[in-house]
């Protein structure tokens, strides 16, 4: 019989008494007693055991995002847009976040080239007016046109590569500044890339803001 260990005060396991009862070997046992410690110093590494709870919670909910369908879709005929000039009109658009009303029938054209400025208070709407333009959501009555084609039945990618927002929660890549210009076309050029830096801030000369030798812009910094 092996001695009963020091911290152990009652009885014995039942591993032991198999072997005691020839029901189990003494090799037998040995296995059983080197996998049982391996098991108990797994459990009992908590740093190991929180990073594999985390990581398995960690992928599961990556899974749940990729399964998820969106709302928003292609409608079965949709057609390509074409090259986008920039008109961009709303008709009696009505649009609520669940049952809270934000816009109440918002007409609004604006001509291509033209610049507009919509000013109101910190959540009176203006962003979900952007939102229902490159179709991040859907208006709940009225149309959103683009170019006069509506932009329920032009393709998403036809209409998103073409109609940009730039919000103020941008994020940041930790990459040169270049690299975060051309995040969304990885195949753009240098000169399309300085060309897209010059639209958004009008003052950049190329000289004056070297994009691609920048080292790292990065997320808040
Ligand atoms: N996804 C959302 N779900 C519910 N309410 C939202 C959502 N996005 C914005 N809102 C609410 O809708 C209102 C208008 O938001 P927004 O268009 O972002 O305003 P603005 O850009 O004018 O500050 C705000 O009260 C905001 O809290
Ligand atoms: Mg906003």
């Amino acid at each position: 019989m092996t001695p009963i260990p020091p911290n152990r005060t009652r009885g014995f396991t039942l591993p032991e008494v198999m072997v005691a009862t020839g029901i189990m070997t003494i090799v037998g046992l040995m296995i059983f007693l080197v996998l049982n410690s391996g098991m108990v110093l797994y459990a009992k590494n908590t740093a190991v055991n929180t990073a594999h709870q985390q990581a398995r919670a960690g992928v599961e909910r990556i899974f749940q995002l990729l399964d998820l369908r969106p709302q928003i879709a292609d409608e079965p005929d949709a057609v390509e847009l074409p090259e986008v000039r920039g008109e961009i009109e709303l008709r009696g658009v009505r649009f609520a976040y669940e049952e809270r009303p934000i816009l109440d029938g918002l007409d609004l054209h604006i001509r291509a080239g033209e610049r507009v400025a919509l000013v109101g208070a910190s959540g009176s709407g203006k962003s979900t007016v952007t939102r229902l333009v490159h179709r991040l959501l859907d208006p709940d009555e009225g149309q959103v046109l683009v170019d006069g084609h509506d932009v329920r039945l032009v393709t998403l990618q036809s209409l998103r590569s073409q109609v940009g927002a730039a919000f103020e929660e941008s994020f940041l890549f930790s990459e040169t500044i270049a690299a975060n210009i051309a995040y969304g076309r990885p195949d753009a050029t240098r000169a399309e890339v300085e060309e897209a830096a010059r639209v958004a801030v009008p003052t950049t000369s190329s000289s004056s803001w070297p994009m691609a030798s920048t080292p790292r812009s990065a997320n808040a910094g």
